[in-house]
């Protein structure tokens, strides 16, 4: 008898439709997998025999072929495991196989017949909903499955559960999680703006870097507040939007990190691997290749801390998502890009020591020390970081100073207000804050003639980039932008200008 049931394979964020065919006939006992299944997908075979038998249910010695089509595709995975399962029960008689059309099944069985979570599932729901109306998942992946509308999701926790659902015992589907349906506020990230005492001018650094999507470089010698003022960061960036949190959602679905307990992602993540992160814990990649950090902070912030730390190569891969969004990653013989859109927050000690220009300490480092540790930084990468902003070690004063400095919260309403000017000025294209214009819309950007020649004469004096000079007219126009003001003017130029430190102390 013959069976089929509808599954996906998904590889990256790239989601394929795949079809479980069965053949159960007479012969010698016989259960073989055919259509380019890798490794995990051939042990399959062995826990959907153990879990059918082990559920009480009927495992017949005939002759099964099971082909996982179309064979071109590449299958990965434990999440072939229930679709098989299913397959063989309407093979075998023990569901009706019309049953079967109505579904898309995914999920990995434990021998007992145990239903485990899988990764992928959303990318799976999310693009196959338009093929099929009802799932049936993991229960431990139903949340995350529900937040897409447009399919009715039932969570299944063994193969029993299956076997009475295709029998057609009543059972209600997974609601969508209230969390997702109300608005997303921004969360409760533990920590606040108002903790960092003094540092007026890196703290309106970072709410210009907020306010336009610019990356930034928090420079100062050990103990200033770098950290601190960095990891606070998410605080004041505006809420995610519905959108951005599923493509957040998404790839933390692809990447395992839904299961056992998150369910999505409401909020910016703020990810800061080790100085000695691999470059492929950085890029993604691996035999199943995973997002890497530049990807899980997609939306979000990825935060370097002790920045000329990272290996070169590390940093190097940077460059890509910070230009296009995306990261590549390559395979034995094949290539996938990740989403990787992120705020780039980097911090660093002036010199090896860290105390250079310092207030208190005596800088230890010979010149030509820090000429090589500044050196680590290529010059191509800090082009890309718009804002550097020294972080001085706090005054006596700022120290005992127990006024609470300004709130997140206040904060974030004046960026919040600065980005609701961009993404009207974008309204129709794909930008959506200043870091990100192109180069073409940067030639229509409403600035005085004054604040031309100031931008002119000091890209001349600093012998800035060309991609620096773009960058400090965006960000001249987000500072106008947190002013309320159409047209770019002198003061703007020159604040903008002022966040180029090491261009003028160093190169
Ligand atoms: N501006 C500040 N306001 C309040 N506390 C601060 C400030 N700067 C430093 N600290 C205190 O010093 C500790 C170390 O700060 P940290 O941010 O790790 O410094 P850095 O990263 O510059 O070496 C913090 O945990 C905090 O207790
Ligand atoms: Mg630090």
């Amino acid at each position: 008898m013959l069976a089929k049931v509808f599954s996906a394979a998904v590889n990256g964020i790239e989601v394929n439709e795949v079809v479980v065919e069965i053949d159960c006939s007479p012969g010698l006992p016989e259960f073989r997998l055919v259509g380019l299944p890798d490794a995990a997908v051939k042990e399959s075979i062995d826990r959907v025999k153990a879990a059918i038998r082990n559920s009480g249910l009927d495992f017949p010695p005939r002759k099964i072929t099971v082909n996982l089509a179309p064979a071109d595709i590449r299958k990965e995975g434990p999440s072939f495991d229930l679709p098989i399962a299913a397959a063989v029960l309407a093979a075998t008689g023990q569901v009706p196989a019309e049953a079967l059309d109505e579904y898309l099944i995914l999920g990995e069985l434990a021998l007992d017949g145990g239903v485990r979570g899988v990764s992928g599932i959303l990318p799976a729901v999310m693009q196959l909903c338009k093929i099929k109306k009802k799932a049936l998942v993991p229960m431990e992946n139903a949340r995350e499955a529900a937040i897409v509308e447009d399919m009715e999701i039932y969570g299944i926790n063994t193969l029993s559960d299956l076997k009475d659902i295709l029998l057609g015992l009543p059972k209600t589907p997974v609601p969508p999680p209230k969390e997702w349906l109300t608005e997303f506020t921004g969360a409760d990230f533990g920590m606040d703006m108002s903790d960092v005492k003094g540092q007026a001018a890196a703290r309106r650094a970072m709410e210009v870097a907020a306010a336009g999507g610019h990356n930034i470089m928090l420079i100062g010698p050990p103990g200033s507040g770098k950290t601190m003022l960095a990891r606070r960061l998410a605080t004041i960036l505006p809420p995610l939007t519905r959108e951005e949190a599923l493509e957040t959602t998404t790839i933390y679905s692809v990447s395992g990190q839904l299961l056992g307990g998150r369910s999505f992602i409401t909020s910016r993540q703020f990810r800061a691997p080790h100085h000695t992160i691999s470059a492929a814990g950085m890029a993604g990649g691996g035999t199943y290749p995973k997002p890497g950090e530049v990807s899980l902070a997609h939306n979000g912030v990825l935060f370097l801390d002790e920045f000329p730390e990272f290996r070169r190569e590390v940093l190097e891969i940077l460059r890509q998502p910070l230009e296009d969004q995306v990261v590549a990653i390559s395979r034995a013989n094949s290539r996938m890009t990740y989403p990787a859109s992120f705020m780039l927050v980097a911090a660093m000690n002036p010199c090896p020591c860290g105390y250079a220009g310092d207030s208190r300490k005596q800088c230890r480092c010979s010149p030509q020390e820090i000429a090589r540790y500044m050196h680590k930084l290529s010059g191509p990468l800090l082009d890309r970081i718009d804002l550097h902003v020294d972080v001085p070690r706090l005054s006596e004063d700022e120290l005992t100073d127990t006024r609470p400095a300004e709130s997140s919260a206040a904060i974030r309403e004046r960026v919040v207000r600065a980005r609701g000017r961009q993404l009207e000025r974008f309204r129709g294209t794909k930008v959506w804050c200043n870091a990100r214009m192109t180069p073409a819309m940067l030639k229509s950007v409403p600035i005085e003639d004054s604040a031309s020649g100031l931008l002119r004469e000091s890209v001349g004096k600093l012998s800035l980039s060309a991609r620096a000079y773009d960058r400090v007219l965006k960000m001249a126009l987000t500072i106008a932008d947190l002013e309320g003001k159409d047209v770019i003017n002198t003061n703007h130029i020159a604040e903008a200008v002022n966040y180029r430190n090491l261009d003028r102390k160093y190169f």
